[in-house]
């Protein structure tokens, strides 16, 4: 009898739960050094895991940019350091650590790779990335730490789910699994073939893991050799299985389809708040969203154009590039013009873009402002004072502005593209939360945006309902990031 119970004692004993450790890789991280979403997701995702799972360990590494402020580089810990090999270089690897709201963020120190002013656009940024991806997994020893997960985003971390195949798969390195999240397919860091070894450190055996119409293409190798494959939106997912969306990379994704997933990035609610936020003229919240009109008559003074909380200020936050939709706008400029609006654009980008911009606030002086700069500050007072946010984008694998403006009340004009058309649906629909066209051209961006200035102008009560919907729309992490873990556990 005695045995039996001490039988059933030992069957009952829990075995001890694994603890579950997961690190961001990432080139950028809010609020210590970001350029575009990237940053703010991996500003945010990390600590709405820690918050929704307090027990798992979250972790995010970055390069040490030397630009990063002062006042985050005086909160860091020096931890230790090490030697990384690239092919024949030998290159220090200092660690600093810094924990926020139970997040662990590693920087990796290498002045010869990262005290350059700004990220990227460098003619070696692809050794850079291949040195910090490297370091990342040589670090780990050092750190005593081996993560069960390592979530990898875009072209700068791609090799490291690379390296977990080649090089490094000794005992240490062998358990840990990967997901590479694709932020946007166009991309891809693609390379001369001749520098697979002296540059990435791989051998000849290895070739064919990154090689890809006649180029090295990191991007491929990391969704060959990734056990997951995200990307920022479901509709986004199915695209770049097509040739007009993948930049060449369709046949590999659709090869991977099956281990592929979309899931839609949220904001930090708190970072974009216009209850708190210090740098808009006056806070408000959703019980007084007229405070946007001072808000808008202020930055009317500021940027020198009529003062009148009556007009619909339409406006754009992005960078002057192709995919963002720059032309749609600039066929429709002057048709827009012929209405009651005034139009204010905040972005940099390509020459030929801003120089046409440029000319229409020379034309229509009393209408249009163009703001050649990346300006956080100025960004957030325009998201504030508009009234009407445009998205126009080719093609968009998420979006956030469109997220943001919705949070200072500000309506958003989509195209149904990317994640664009998983977060704005059209108000017409009856559960919209926004205005959208499908078809990329001039003439449908014209009527919404027409129609929207026309609500605006007309119809005012309607406008203070539909900006209350607008406003109220949750963008949180809290239901993505749940997405993110349940695609964790799959691999746990
Ligand atoms: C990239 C994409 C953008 C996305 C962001 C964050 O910048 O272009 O659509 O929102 O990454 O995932």
């Amino acid at each position: 009898m005695a045995k039996k119970e001490a039988v059933k004692k030992e069957e009952v004993v829990e075995q001890p739960q694994r603890e579950i450790k997961i690190l961001y890789l990432a080139s950028e991280c809010q609020p210590f050094c970001a350029t575009g979403g990237l940053g703010d997701v991996m500003g945010s995702l990390p600590k709405s895991m820690k918050a929704i799972h307090p027990e798992v360990d979250v972790r995010v590494m970055v390069p040490l940019y030397s630009d990063i402020k002062q006042e985050y580089k005086d909160m860091m810990s020096f931890v230790g350091y090490t030697y990384v090999d690239l092919a024949w270089r030998r290159q220090y690897c200092g660690v600093f650590e810094l924990v926020q709201e139970g997040v662990t963020y590693y920087f990796l120190d290498n002045e010869y790779y990262f005290k350059r002013e700004g990220h990227y656009g460098y003619f070696d940024d692809g050794e850079r990335y291949a040195f910090f991806s490297k370091a990342a997994l040589a670090v780990l020893p050092l750190l005593g730490y081996i993560p069960t997960i390592i979530n990898c985003n875009d072209w700068q971390t791609a090799l490291v789910p690379v390296y977990l195949k080649t090089l490094f798969h000794d005992e240490y390195y062998c358990n840990i699994r990967t997901v590479f999240t694709i932020h946007n397919i166009a991309y891809q860091g693609k390379y001369d073939p001749a520098i697979l070894g002296d540059v990435f450190g791989l051998g000849e055996e290895s070739r064919s893991i990154v090689a890809y119409d006649g180029c090295i293409n990191l991007m491929k190798g990391a969704i060959v050799c990734c056990d997951v494959l995200t990307t920022v939106s479901p509709t986004y997912a199915e695209e770049i299985k097509t040739p007009e969306y993948s930049y060449g990379l369709h046949y590999i994704i659709k090869q991977n389809a099956y281990k592929l997933r979309g899931i839609i990035n949220g904001i930090d609610v708190a970072f974009y708040n216009p209850e708190t936020d210090k740098s808009i003229f006056v806070q408000y919240n959703g019980k007084n969203l007229d405070a946007k009109a001072e808000n808008k008559k202020q930055l009317q003074q500021m940027l020198n154009l009529p003062v009148n909380e009556n007009v619909p200020m339409v406006s754009m936050i992005t960078r002057l590039v192709d995919l963002k939709g720059i032309d749609l706008l600039i066929q429709t400029v002057d048709e827009l013009m012929k209405n009651h609006l005034q139009l204010v654009i905040l972005g940099k980008g390509d020459a030929r873009y801003e120089d046409i911009l440029r000319s229409f606030e020379n034309r229509y002086p009393n209408k249009v402002r163009i703001i050649i700069a990346f300006n956080q500050d100025l960004s957030r007072k325009i998201y504030a004072a508009s009234d009407i946010y445009l998205m126009p984008s080719r093609t968009e694998p998420c979006g956030l502005a469109q997220m943001i403006a919705s949070r200072y009340g500000t309506i958003p004009v989509t195209r149904e593209t990317g994640g664009l058309n998983d977060s704005i649906i059209d108000f017409g629909t009856g559960h919209g939360n926004g205005w959208t066209f499908k078809n990329y051209n001039a003439r449908d961006f014209l009527y919404v945006v027409r129609n929207a200035v026309e609500v605006y102008n007309n119809h005012k009560d309607a406008w203070v309902d539909l900006r209350k919907i607008v406003y109220n729309t949750d963008f949180s992490w809290e239901k993505s990031a749940k997405e993110y873990w349940k695609m964790y556990e799959t691999l746990i």
